[in-house]
């Protein structure tokens, strides 16, 4: 996408909003859901109000399908103004072969380095010491969404943790609903897999086995105790039918699901929908069981291009992402957490007020994209998704669980 060079040459004559830049920059990333739109038109409206112009490029199918397509245009030389990856290794290669924009200038000049919390987030940025993405938002993957509806519906309480949850199905199945809503996508078994990890072994086996390593805690029993609840869930999904995480969030919001395993982004369809917090759902960090929540981020990255009012553009960008104001607006629709903590969250709901006394607590893990490899994910997705929709034992899952990661090794 090239910046109008004719909207330029026209700015001495046409009224401009504020500061007067006027550069267009498409802006690719798989925000398609309706709290994602939502949360997406907030950076979108921050960008034109300084009289650039946000070209929305959002990709539907989710982050498995817009990252291919992301990718090969910028390998292939038809690079956007700016791109959402998940901070990390998703977008290492890229960075590795030249082609995305050195933002360590902006950093400085904002104080990127004091103001980011926590500081693996700007990390996870940082490649030889430049930095090269805007972190936009923590966003954890392990809750467990309630429908309270649901829970009424069928005249018991609302669980408390995955153990209640996994001992209401019965009661559940019998007043007609679903226990479990899963989305058929294989990153989504993949994300309940990674929650249910964290919840049912637990923060240190998780550092075991995804920071240092360890490949005898991975094919260990505290892992096989992991693959058993994965097949509870496996039971508790049987009845659910959809394709895409926010149908299944869907699911759960209108009472014929009683739960689904999704990250914090689920938050933006029930306050799209103008759910409450407390009162029409009910959220549990760490699945209830282990409060600890994975800081995964979406990040902004700039690929490289040979005109300077691009780059002047896109360092504006950057900028804007991480500022106070931006934070502030994006997050509250995302559902997200602000990746700083001297902004004003008056405004935060009973959800997103767990999310920040975890964040407080210091109970954080990086998130499984920063700690394996795009190729190891791949395989562990693959595994999971056949797992979901066969009868593999358990069993055979681990001990092919613990082949994929020593792929990576
Ligand atoms: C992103 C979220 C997004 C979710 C579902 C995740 O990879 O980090 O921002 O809402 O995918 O689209």
């Amino acid at each position: 996408m090239k910046n109008l060079k004719l909207v330029t040459a026209l700015a001495a004559s046409v009224a401009l909003p504020s500061a007067g830049f006027a550069t267009e920059l498409e802006v690719t990333h798989w925000w398609t859901s309706g709290g994602e739109a939502a949360a997406v038109a907030e950076l979108a409206k921050a960008f034109d109000a300084g009289g650039d112009k946000w070209v929305d490029g959002a990709i539907a199918g989710g982050g498995s399908t817009a990252r291919p397509i992301m990718i090969s245009r910028i390998t292939g030389g038809d690079p956007m103004g700016a791109t959402q990856f998940n901070h990390g290794q998703q977008a290492l290669e890229l960075v590795e072969a030249g082609l995305m924009l050195d933002l360590t200038d902006v950093a400085e000049a904002e104080g990127w380095k004091e103001k980011v919390f926590p500081p693996s987030l700007l990390e996870a940025c940082t490649v030889d010491g430049r930095i090269y993405c805007a972190p936009v938002n923590i966003h954890s993957p392990e809750w467990l969404w309630l429908s309270n509806k649901a829970y009424a519906d069928a005249g018991i309480p609302v669980p408390t943790n995955w153990n209640e949850f996994v001992a209401s199905a019965p009661q559940l199945e019998a007043a007609g609903k679903i226990p479990l809503a899963l989305g058929n996508q294989a990153w989504q078994s993949n994300l309940a897999f990674g929650a249910i990890t964290v919840a049912v072994a637990g923060l240190d086996i998780w550092k075991q086995v995804n920071v240092e390593k360890n490949m005898d805690v991975a094919a260990g029993p505290e892992m096989a105790a992991v693959f058993a609840a994965v097949g509870d869930a496996r039971k508790l999904a049987a009845k659910s039918t959809v394709q895409d995480w926010n149908q299944a969030t869907n699911l759960v919001l209108t009472g014929e699901a009683g739960g689904q395993i999704m990250g914090d982004w689920a938050q933006g369809e029930f306050q799209v929908a103008g759910k409450v917090a407390g009162t029409d759902y009910t959220c549990l960090p760490g699945l209830g069981l282990n409060a600890y929540l994975s800081t995964g981020c979406d990040a902004f990255y700039f690929p490289k291009n040979d005109d300077p009012e691009i780059e002047a553009a896109q360092k504006r960008l950057a900028a804007l992402l991480v500022s106070p104001e931006v934070q502030v607006a994006f997050n509250l629709k995302k559902g997200s957490l602000p990746i700083r903590g001297d902004v004003d969250l008056a405004a935060a709901n009973d959800c997103m007020k767990k999310g920040l006394e975890v964040l407080a607590g210091g109970n954080l893990l990086p998130t499984g994209d920063m700690t394996w490899s795009p190729d190891v994910v791949k395989q562990n997705e693959d595994l999971m998704v056949e797992f979901f929709k066969s009868d593999m034992a358990p069993e055979a899952a681990h001990a092919q669980w613990v082949e994929n990661l020593k792929s990576g090794l």
